[in-house]
């Protein structure tokens, strides 16, 4: 039989670009331009009220566009706990876990999905460059390009493999918001690709379909009309073939030409009477790589059950998805100090004959994530204080007991030192939060003041603090044991007490440094917040900021990046570069089955101005008490490279280069450090 292939080729299903370009030419000069811009907040007819949308072109088969906050959960202001209030980003990084950023990921892409979304608007990457900055809770870096880097894939292809497209944001260098919709980032080529672009260079090779611009300047021009960051630097020497949104309100100017594809959330300068005489490549290239990442996972190709299933009304939230955040925060807390083995404390230290005093508001009244366009309301959410009361009577939530007595903020400090002074435990439950639009005037918490009087009269103390990012912790040396677990998610009283009692280990490692003091970095006025009244934020530090700041000047903050406890101790016993990774055996050297974190970090050579450590590499892994696990930490060139602003590209500086595994940031005495030149 004679196959006639052209009868096959019709058959064939079209390839994606194919389909793309059939959409294209379905389209109008004036549909097109619909694309690039959006179709208001709020007001999409029939489906509900998203916070974006651009409405479908059914004569083309091309479904709406319907985009959501945020990046802790799926926000829906009218239907709260209708979707899962997840730990925040700044957890995810806590977590130095590419499991628990696919499992955070998956239940994002699997809510935003039943909600009816097909643009999930985050996750939020930027790396953390000042501790006060508001929104540093909603971002998954940490102060790390590598540690966000290492796990932004991990999320990415989680969430989008639900149908729906994430959106790296926001770019770039909105690492304040202070001022944030005038002031500008001064930040040169070489500072941006090395220390902020490293996160956003993995969404992409991740696939992430979307990036968000941002409301601030680089470089005295709008982010979001900034041909160097957007066209030479995201769609050109970093590869993006997705599209560009605009920040809500953050376009100036109808700037198709300078790399913006789609001004959200109202097309007030991206519209048809500003458009109409564009080149129509330039137009049909941004519609392409507007609708092409739909095509790609799979979200114009739902089934008519899939379709009638989802609704912004449905409730999303499920028992799964709270375990799934209880794990998560869980894996979170970072346990920052822990004198004579206080925790755990074991179950029967609860339910026997001790007494228990909570003191702080934050234990009957718990903050559990951050606010603004990244909020999600829960409509109920277990407390520190009712778990356990729980805890201590053995009983379902819900039960009362009399061994565990409370105190708010504002009780006197003559109330709290009687409690304290007649319990068997102190549990001080700590707080501060932010949000978006302003940064933190301090880096206190909200009851630092009586911390270290009260706790000289316990017989036990712990504290719990959530925290969005940076807090100083002036009582620190006045408790046992710190427990930090960020802005931490509706099941977080769950996780705290399942730390307390011993059920888990506290695995997380801290994501940013906790300074002792405000602004140790000794940032001027010119760094942050910006030169008064004109509105620029130099960065004059370049790589030096976070831990690398505390390398280079030889200072001590409170807590070390990377720094975290668990129940066990750990040793580097061999290190040793192979080809293309560094090698490593480390030892539980404790008696009980403990989570590691080691952390590689490569020291440069000094020719090369690179930071004097910079951490290259992690992993997490348990390890049983007494055994020894074998980690390789896989390096390409990038990571013994430096930006090289005349070639446009990574280029290796060599030279001797060092490599430490360490437990934190922190520098040991007499460590084993391992050097190749390269
Ligand atoms: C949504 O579903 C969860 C899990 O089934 C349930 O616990 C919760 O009460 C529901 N939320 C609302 C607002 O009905
Ligand atoms: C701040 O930026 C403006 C331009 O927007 C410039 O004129 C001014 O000199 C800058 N100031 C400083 C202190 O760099």
């Amino acid at each position: 039989m004679k196959l006639n292939t052209a009868l096959l080729l019709l058959l064939a299903p079209p390839a994606l670009s194919d389909r793309v370009d059939d959409y294209i030419d379905q389209l109008s000069l004036e549909e097109k331009i619909k694309y690039l811009g959006g179709n208001g907040m709020g007001n999409y007819p029939d489906d509900g009220e998203y916070v974006g949308t651009v409405l479908a072109t059914d004569h083309a088969g091309i479904p709406a566009l319907l985009y959501n906050d945020g990046p802790q959960g799926f926000r829906d202001d009218a239907r709260p706990g209708t979707s899962t209030a997840l730990p925040s980003g700044l957890n995810v990084a806590a977590t130095w876990s590419t499991e628990a950023a696919t499992l955070w990921g998956d239940v994002l892409g699997a809510e935003f999905f039943d909600k009816g979304s097909n643009v999930m608007l985050g996750p939020g990457m930027n790396v953390a460059r000042v501790p006060r900055n508001g929104r540093n809770f909603e971002y998954m870096s940490g102060e790390d390009p590598s540690l966000g880097a290492g796990l932004v894939p991990s999320v990415i292809k989680a969430s989008q493999s639900h149908k729906i497209l994430a959106n790296a944001k926001h770019f770039v260098n909105n690492n304040q918001e202070t001022n944030r919709g005038e002031m500008s980032s001064q930040v040169d080529e070489r500072t941006r690709f090395e220390m902020y672009y490293p996160p956003f260079q993995a969404a992409i090779d991740a696939g992430v379909g979307s990036f968000m611009c941002s409301y601030n300047k680089i470089n005295h021009v709008y982010s979001c009309e900034n041909p160097e960051t957007l066209v030479d630097d995201l769609k050109g020497a970093m590869g993006f073939e997705g599209y560009v949104m605009s920040d809500w309100g953050a376009t100036h100017s109808a700037s198709l030409l300078q790399g913006l594809d789609q001004e959200m959330a109202d097309a007030d300068f991206m519209n048809f009477d500003n458009l109409k005489d564009a080149p129509v490549d330039a137009i049909d290239a941004s519609v392409r790589r507007i609708l092409k990442p739909f095509v790609d996972v799979g979200a114009f190709d739902l089934t008519d059950d899939e379709q009638a299933a989802r609704s912004i009304y449905n409730n999303v939230t499920s028992d799964e998805h709270f375990e799934a955040a209880r794990s998560i925060s869980v894996e979170s807390h970072v346990m920052l100090k822990n004198t004579d083995s206080v925790l755990p404390l074991g179950r029967d230290f609860f339910t026997g004959e001790n007494t228990v005093a909570v003191i702080g508001s934050q234990g009957d009244d718990n903050c559990i994530g951050g606010g603004g366009s990244g909020r999600v309301d829960a409509a109920w959410k277990p407390t520190p204080l009712a778990t356990l009361k729980a805890t201590a009577e053995d009983a379902a939530y819900g039960a009362d007991s009399d061994k565990i007595k409370y105190l708010d903020d504002d009780s006197s400090l003559e109330d709290q030192i009687e409690l304290a002074s007649n319990s068997d435990l102190c549990l001080f439950f700590l707080q501060t939060s932010s949000g978006e639009g302003s940064d933190r005037d301090n880096l206190n918490l909200n009851a630092d003041g009586k911390v270290a009087e009260v706790a000289s009269h316990c017989a036990k103390s712990v504290a719990v603090v959530s925290a969005p990012g940076a807090v100083l912790m002036p009582w620190a040396d006045s408790v046992d044991s710190v427990l930090l677990n960020f802005m931490p998610g509706v099941a977080s009283a769950f996780a705290t007490v399942d730390i307390l009692v011993g059920d888990e280990e506290p695995t997380g490692r801290l994501p940013i440094t906790m300074p002792l003091i405000e602004n140790q970095e000794g940032m001027t006025l010119e760094q942050f917040p910006g030169v008064d009244g004109n509105m620029n934020s130099t960065y004059t530090e370049t790589w030096g900021f976070g831990y690398r700041y505390y390398h280079l000047h030889q200072e001590e903050p409170r807590f070390w990046f990377g720094a975290g406890l668990g129940y066990s101790s750990f040793e580097v016993t061999k290190i040793s570069w192979g080809d293309s990774n560094v090698k490593v055996s480390i030892k539980n050297t404790g008696d009980v089955d403990s989570t590691a974190v080691p952390q590689l970090y490569l020291g440069a050579p000094s020719g090369c101005d690179l930071p004097l450590w910079a951490l290259k590499g992690f992993d997490k892994l348990l390890v049983k008490a007494g055994e020894s696990a074998n980690v390789e930490f896989a390096l390409d060139e990038k990571d013994v490279s430096k930006w090289d602003v005349d070639a446009r590209d990574w280029a290796m500086c060599g030279g001797e280069w060092s490599a430490r595994v360490g437990f934190s940031a922190q520098l040991v005495d007499d460590e084993t450090i391992a050097t190749k030149t390269i």
